[in-house]
Order: structure tokens, then C-alpha cells, then sequence
């Protein structure tokens, strides 16, 4: 049985692949996991309690306990998620990411590094180490054109530059020491467990609550948008069968402006829960300040992952995003916990207030 580390695994991709893996695989997972405010085990569902998860409150940027988990767990692989995300968090205050996403992966890379080094020839052969990271480290582009596994590197916020840094660190431990990397590099991601700070379950959550929806600039700014699911079983198949050093991009092929997400959301929630005063949800649309550097567009051509590997989405975005707002209407509990704090004095009670 192959046992594999997930990082970040509490989190909302991070949990979908989890949640994935438990059910299609037969590998025992280990899930290592700091548990900040973005990271919250009730998003593992079933999974949480399986007997092949196995979690770990651990912080990427202690080595002594990583070294521990690998001596113990003796990996064939890791799925590298942990990050700080957001990027207005990374505008008001950069350290966080520049701490997780730079040191914690060159942290994570050594001690992967030490413990590939013990492994005799074929189990080194077949280690992976799966650097799952973001286009927005290719900067940002005009109306035409896409991103692709050979476009120049360009971040221009706090966040894109650290996971930039940290995809240039992941390159080298490739290229330095022979560690058999893979990279990923996805386009925005939607679905259940996402926590309400993103664009789609902010607008949600927002207009549920007939708070104002707030849209930056001119709502203009161009993403590519791709259902969470669809993302876990592209990072699966890569981490399966990509080839050791290589990059894929991943993404939709959704690209829709901020404004167009937000009619999209409003319509949905118009038919699934109209307002009992008989108006549109949109009326709660409200243009603010716009973030600065705003990123104007994102596209992803996902040519290579689809040759080579075969992949595709199975969500367009139309079934994703009814998909998403009806997890949301479904869950409640889910999101009370999170609006609350709930979720976080659980951790607090059961594993101390670490972070
Ligand atoms: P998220 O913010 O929902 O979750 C991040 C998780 O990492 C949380 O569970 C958090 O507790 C954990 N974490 C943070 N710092 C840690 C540390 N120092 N040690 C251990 N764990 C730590 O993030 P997400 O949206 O699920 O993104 C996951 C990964 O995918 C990130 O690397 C991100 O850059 C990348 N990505 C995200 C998107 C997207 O649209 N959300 C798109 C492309 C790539
Ligand atoms: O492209 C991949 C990236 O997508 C990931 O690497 C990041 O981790 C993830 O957070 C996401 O980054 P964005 O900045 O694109 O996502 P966000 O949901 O914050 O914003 C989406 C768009 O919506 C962006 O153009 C900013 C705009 N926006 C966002 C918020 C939160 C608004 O107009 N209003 C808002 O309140």
C-alpha cells in the first residue's frame, strides 16, 4: 500500500483531493496540516475519519517534525498544497506568505530531499515530489491569448511572487539534486468548502445574507474558472503519470468577467431562494476600490494535460456553479461554523491555539 503526504489537506483543494484520493485510491494518506484560519477538518467530510487518513497539526516550516512524519510514514510521495492563498491577505500583510509559501517549501524540500536520499534505487525512481501551484505567477494578460507550461514568469502581488519563488525552488531541488518533481499551475478554482473570502462563496454568502456584493474597479477583470473536483482528479493523474520535472497547466476554459460570475450567482439564487420582497439579488451589486495591481486576465490552454494525460473537466461552469450554490444552501452548518469561529475553537480545544 502506498502511503502518500498531502499538505494542506485541510483546506478547500487540499480537502477535495483528500476526500478524492480516500475514495478511488487504496493509499494510506497522511495529511499535514498548520490548521490556520483556512484550514478546517470538517471539509474532509467521511474522509476525516477513514482509517487510511491519518492527520497531522504540523507547520511546514518546522523540520524536526516533518523529519519525524517521514521517518515514521516512509512516503512514496507528497502532494504539496499548503499555502497562504488570498491575495488581498498578501497585500495587507506579505510576511505569512512569504514564511508558508517560500520557507515552508524549502523546508518541506529538504526534509523530502534528506529522506529521498535513504530510499534505495527504485523506490527513489518512483518518489514523487508534487508541487501543486497557481497561473497567477505568469502575471497577468491582455485580451488575447493564453498561459502555457513555457510562458515567461511575471507574478505582481505578494502571493503570485512567493509561489513563484517557490516554484523556481521546487525547479531547482530538481535540477540541483535529481528530486523527481512535478509541477501544476491551475486556474481559479470554485466549489464546496471554499472559505467565504474568495470571489463565488463571498458573493453567495453575501447575498444570502442581503449584505452588499462588492465589486472591484469595473468588475471587468477576466478569470478562468474550474470546478474544484475537476482540479483534484487533474492533480491525481499527475501525480500518477506525469513525467518526472515537467509542468501542466491546468484550467476550465471559463473565462467569464467578475461581473458575469456575479449575474451568474444572482440568477441562481433568484430561481433556488428568491428574496421575499420579489427583487433580484443583484440589486445588492456594489462597485468599490479596486485591488491594487489587479491581474486583468487569467486563461489557461490546458492542451498538454489533455494530450498527454488525457484529462478534461467534466463541469462546465454553468452545472459547477448551480453545483456550488446549492452546496451552499445545503450546508449551513458547515458555513455557521466558519462565520462563527466555531470551526477554529474546536481546534483550539482539541489540538491548543497554535496559529
Ligand atoms: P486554502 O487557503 O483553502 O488552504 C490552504 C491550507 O494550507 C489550509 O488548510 C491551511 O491550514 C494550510 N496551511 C497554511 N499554512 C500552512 C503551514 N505553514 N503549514 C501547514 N499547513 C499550512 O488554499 P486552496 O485554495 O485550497 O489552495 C491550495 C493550493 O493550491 C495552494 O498552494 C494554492 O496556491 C494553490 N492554488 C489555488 C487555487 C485556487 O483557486 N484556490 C488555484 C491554483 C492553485
Ligand atoms: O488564479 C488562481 C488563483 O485564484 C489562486 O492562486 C488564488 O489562491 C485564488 O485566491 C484565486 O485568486 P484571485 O485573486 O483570482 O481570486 P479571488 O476570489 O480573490 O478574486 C477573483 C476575482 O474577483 C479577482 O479579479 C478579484 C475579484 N474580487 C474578489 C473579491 C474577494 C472582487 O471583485 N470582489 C471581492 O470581494
Amino acid at each position: 500500500m502506498h502511503t502518500i503526504f498531502i499538505t494542506g489537506g485541510a483546506g478547500f483543494i487540499g480537502s477535495a483531493l483528500v476526500r478524492l484520493l480516500v475514495q478511488e485510491t487504496d493509499w494510506r494518506i497522511v495529511n499535514i496540516d498548520k490548521l490556520t484560519y483556512a484550514g478546517n477538518l470538517e471539509s474532509l467530510a467521511e474522509a476525516r475519519t477513514h482509517p487510511r487518513h491519518c492527520f497531522a497539526r504540523v507547520d511546514i516550516c518546522d523540520r524536526p517534525a516533518l523529519e519525524r512524519l517521514f521517518t515514521e510514514f516512509r512516503p512514496s510521495g507528497v502532494i504539496h498544497l499548503a499555502a497562504e492563498t488570498h491575495v488581498d491577505r498578501s497585500i495587507l500583510g506579505p510576511a505569512e506568505f512569504i514564511k508558508t509559501n517560500i520557507e515552508g517549501t524549502y523546508v518541506l524540500l529538504e526534509a523530502a530531499l534528506d529522506y529521498w536520499r535513504t530510499l534505495d534505487d527504485s523506490a527513489r525512481r518512483d518518489f514523487r515530489f508534487h508541487h501543486v501551484s497557481t497561473d497567477e505567477v505568469f502575471g497577468s494578460l491582455g485580451p488575447q491569448g493564453f498561459f502555457t507550461e513555457t510562458t515567461a514568469y511575471d507574478p505582481r502581488s505578494p502571493y503570485s511572487a512567493s509561489k513563484a519563488a517557490s516554484d523556481h525552488l521546487v525547479r531547482a531541488w530538481h535540477h540541483t539534486y535529481g528530486l523527481p518533481i512535478l509541477i501544476t499551475n491551475c486556474s481559479n478554482n470554485y466549489g464546496p468548502y471554499q472559505f467565504p473570502e474568495k470571489l463565488i462563496p463571498l458573493m453567495i454568502l453575501n447575498a444570502l445574507a442581503d449584505k452588499p456584493l462588492p465589486i472591484y474597479g469595473r468588475g471587468d477583470n477576466v478569470r478562468d474558472w474550474l470546478y474544484v473536483e475537476d482540479h483534484a482528479r487533474a492533480l491525481k493523474l499527475v501525480f500518477e503519470r506525469g513525467q518526472p520535472g515537467a509542468t501542466y497547466c491546468i484550467g476550465g476554459h471559463n473565462e467569464k468577467t467578475n461581473l458575469e460570475v456575479v449575474d451568474a450567482i444572482c440568477a441562481l439564487l433568484d430561481r433556488l431562494r428568491p428574496r421575499a420582497d420579489g427583487r433580484s439579488h443583484a440589486h445588492l451589486k456594489t462597485f468599490v476600490a479596486d485591488r491594487p495591481g489587479h491581474d486583468k486576465r487569467y486563461a489557461i490552454d490546458a492542451s498538454k494535460i489533455r494530450r498527454e494525460l488525457g484529462w478534461q473537466p467534466l463541469e462546465t461552469f454553468a452545472t459547477g456553479l448551480e453545483k456550488t450554490v446549492r452546496w451552499y444552501l445545503d450546508n449551513a452548518q458547515w458555513v455557521e461554523h466558519v462565520q462563527t469561529g466555531e470551526y477554529r475553537q474546536w481546534i483550539e480545544k482539541n489540538y491548543g491555539s497554535r496559529s
